[in-house]
């Protein structure tokens, strides 16, 4: 694996200057996207608590032992064979440039930093559930107002006409509940 992101990466170091707005921005862009499986510390204890195998990298001492390059092209393609996706499809380059940025500041938090990470993380997680169950609770709603008689359903029709192209209509009058 070394061998093929040495072969590989560029040789770029990172185009992004570690300024306060750059740092703010990796550290919400790997709350988002890293923590889950890295840690909001980048020490991979993890709510999801889950056992990787390979078991995740922890990147709290800023991953050293690779250069930006290196890192910019392992965060853009993954490693196969491993639980590490690769984000370069779905991301910016400056976006994965300034989560590099925030990797490298891990070894330097706090306690207290630390700490309030954990929070903001927890917060963080709440709102991402609370919205996912908005989104489920706006799905079953829709799925009722497409089937309303769902529930009470006739007994299933003789074997002759299943498949006949009227059955699958749904009714016009439709009363339109909103949701
Ligand atoms: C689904 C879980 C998961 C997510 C999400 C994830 N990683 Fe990983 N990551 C892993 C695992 C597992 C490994 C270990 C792979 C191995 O053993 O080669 C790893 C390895 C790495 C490595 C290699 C470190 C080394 O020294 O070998 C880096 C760097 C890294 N991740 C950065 C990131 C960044 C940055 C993000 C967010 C943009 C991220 N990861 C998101 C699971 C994840």
């Amino acid at each position: 694996m070394r061998q093929w992101v040495q072969r590989n990466a560029p040789v770029d170091h990172n185009p992004f200057p570690p300024t306060a707005d750059n740092l703010k921005a990796g550290r919400r862009e790997f709350g988002e996207h890293c923590a889950v499986c890295h840690g909001v510390d980048g020490s991979a204890h993890t709510r999801l608590g889950a056992n990787f195998y390979p078991p995740v990298t922890r990147l709290e001492r800023g991953a050293p032992g690779w250069s930006d390059g290196e890192l910019f092209f392992i965060i853009s393609n993954g490693i196969r064979y491993t639980g590490m996706p690769g984000f370069g499809a779905r991301h910016k380059p400056e976006t994965i440039w300034r989560i590099i940025l925030w990797i490298r500041q891990l070894p330097h938090l706090t306690a207290q930093e630390k700490a309030d990470l954990e929070n903001e993380g927890s917060t963080g997680l709440m709102k991402h559930e609370a919205a996912a169950s908005t989104r489920t609770a706006t799905k079953r709603c829709r799925e009722r107002a497409a089937f309303p008689m769902a529930p009470r359903r006739a007994p299933p029709r003789p074997q002759s006409t299943v498949g006949s192209s009227s059955d699958l209509t749904p009714p016009t009058s439709r009363p339109q509940r909103p949701c």
